[in-house]
């Protein structure tokens, strides 16, 4: 049994999946970062992984995100939630073959938003699987929401409502750049890697920072980094550091020296 602080880990969607693609997932990344999981050995874990081509492209075609108009749009709404339990499928399996305890958690099934806000979350299952030493794995899903009917909760929301509910030491994400930059390192020429950002420092910069640029219905890097801002308030720090890198969420979950771009209160 344990009461420690949990470590968040959030492994972005364009890490583990191609996100140019449709429902193509990179299984030796999923893999390796089960490896690093493994190695890092942490007592108390909580893991998030978002949709990439499997939820994003789903979602977009029905419209999930903008909640029910249509019945016609029930079918895309099972289809996402399904599409992404495939993912997380595949995710659970280098996990549990790493023999990481691990334990899927769809928070479909625990989370009602409203307005695609996080509403009410049935956190018992989670608590308990905590203290018992289990490593929950959540995803970015379709969820039932109050007012729209349902919509697309991002991974990010949830880490950042996870961290703040469980009084998390820290929270890593393994995103497909090397960290914050002060422009897209995908279009930018000679862009410059923020190593260490205070809250006010990145609410200076986050106008400056472009949306991603393959289909994404959560809102990209802009939207990743809004929705952490409380946790930080909350004096749990960020590490970003690039995932698609071996070695760099290992050290990244040991509180090691890593590439990266760290987000603190001040
Ligand atoms: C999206 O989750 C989930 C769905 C589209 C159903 P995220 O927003 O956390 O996914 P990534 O990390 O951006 O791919």
């Amino acid at each position: 049994m344990s009461d420690a602080k949990p470590t968040i880990l959030k492994i972005g969607g364009s890490v583990i999946t191609d996100k140019n693609g449709e429902l193509a997932a990179r299984t030796e990344v999923i893999n390796r970062l089960a490896e690093e999981t493994q190695k890092a050995n942490l007592k108390n874990l909580i893991i998030v992984h978002g949709g990439g081509s499997f939820g994003h492209p789903t979602a977009q075609k029905y419209g999930i995100k903008e909640g029910l108009k249509d019945n016609a749009q029930k079918v895309g709404f099972a289809e996402t939630h399904h599409v992404m339990t495939v993912l997380n499928g595949l995710v659970m399996d280098a996990l549990v073959w790493h023999n990481i305890p691990a334990f899927s958690v769809a928070p479909s099934c625990c989370v009602v938003t409203e307005n695609g806000r996080i509403k009410l979350v049935e956190d018992a299952v989670l608590k308990m699987l905590l203290k018992m030493g289990f490593v929950p794995v959540l995803y970015g899903d379709a969820v039932l929401d109050e007012k729209l009917g349902f919509t697309v909760l991002s991974g990010d929301q949830l880490v950042s409502y996870l961290a703040r509910k469980f009084s998390a030491d820290k929270i890593v994400i393994g995103v497909d750049t090397d960290g914050l930059y002060d422009a897209d390192p995908k279009l930018a020429k000679n862009p410059k890697l923020y190593a260490h950002l205070t809250l006010s420092e990145l609410g200076k910069i986050r106008k400056k920072l472009g949306g991603s640029t393959a289909a994404d219905v959560t809102g990209g890097m802009l939207g990743k980094m809004a929705e952490l801002v409380p946790a930080v308030e909350q004096g749990i720090p960020v590490a970003m550091v690039n995932a698609a890198k071996p070695n760099r969420v290992y050290k990244a979950l040991m509180g090691e020296a890593v590439e990266g771009t760290v987000i603190e209160k001040e």
